[in-house]
């Protein structure tokens, strides 16, 4: 199985992201857009892996607190073939400090995690050959108070990528 950690969002809040993406898709038709029901902040990708119980035991060991995301700005990455887009997030300690504890979790417990820095991103939509960007571009001005992380399968059925929450673990309300 592919897995990986991830932060859903209630509806309202992919409702307004989805609204960024339609824009988008208003003015270059062609990119490959995240789904509506895809849009979620990876925390940490695990990859193939059977060990499920073991991702669900580091998972339960965490207790870090609850806090608010606030996203920033639309960005890029430059990539042959199109470029990225994502949507990126306000500085948040509390996000990293739940990053790092399941990473570092998950190392102990012999999982090979990436070891280059993290960046929270949603990716918003790829394969995208626009040089000057979006024009007028708004950025939804959306902020939420996350109080739990999932587990996430990742497979292609029928050539679409879906992904399906496995376990979930509540974050501490203080
Ligand atoms: P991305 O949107 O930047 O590609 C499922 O693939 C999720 O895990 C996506 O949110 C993806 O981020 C993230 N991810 C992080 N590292 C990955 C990797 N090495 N391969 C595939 N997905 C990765």
């Amino acid at each position: 199985m592919r897995l990986f950690l991830a932060i859903d969002f209630p509806e309202s809040v992919k409702d307004q992201i989805y609204q960024t993406i339609l824009e988008m898709k208003r003015q270059y038709p062609d990119g490959a857009y995240t789904c509506r029901e895809n849009l979620h902040l990876t925390l940490v990708f695990i990859g193939e892996t059977k060990r499920l119980n073991d991702v669900k035991k580091v998972m339960s060991q965490v207790n870090n607190a609850a806090f608010n995301l606030s996203f920033s700005g639309v960005g890029s990455f430059r990539r042959q073939g199109g470029d990225i887009f994502w949507l990126g997030v306000l500085p948040c300690p509390p996000l990293i400090a739940l990053y790092e504890n399941l990473s570092e979790k998950l190392k102990a417990e012999g999982f090979d995690i990436e070891t280059r820095p993290y960046s929270p991103h949603l990716t918003l939509g790829r394969k995208i050959s626009l040089p000057g960007g979006f024009d007028g571009l708004r950025s939804p001005d959306v902020s939420c108070f996350i109080d739990r992380f999932s587990l996430m399968k990742s497979e292609r059925i029928d050539g679409k990528l879906v992904y399906t929450e496995l376990f979930s673990r509540a974050l501490n309300r203080v």
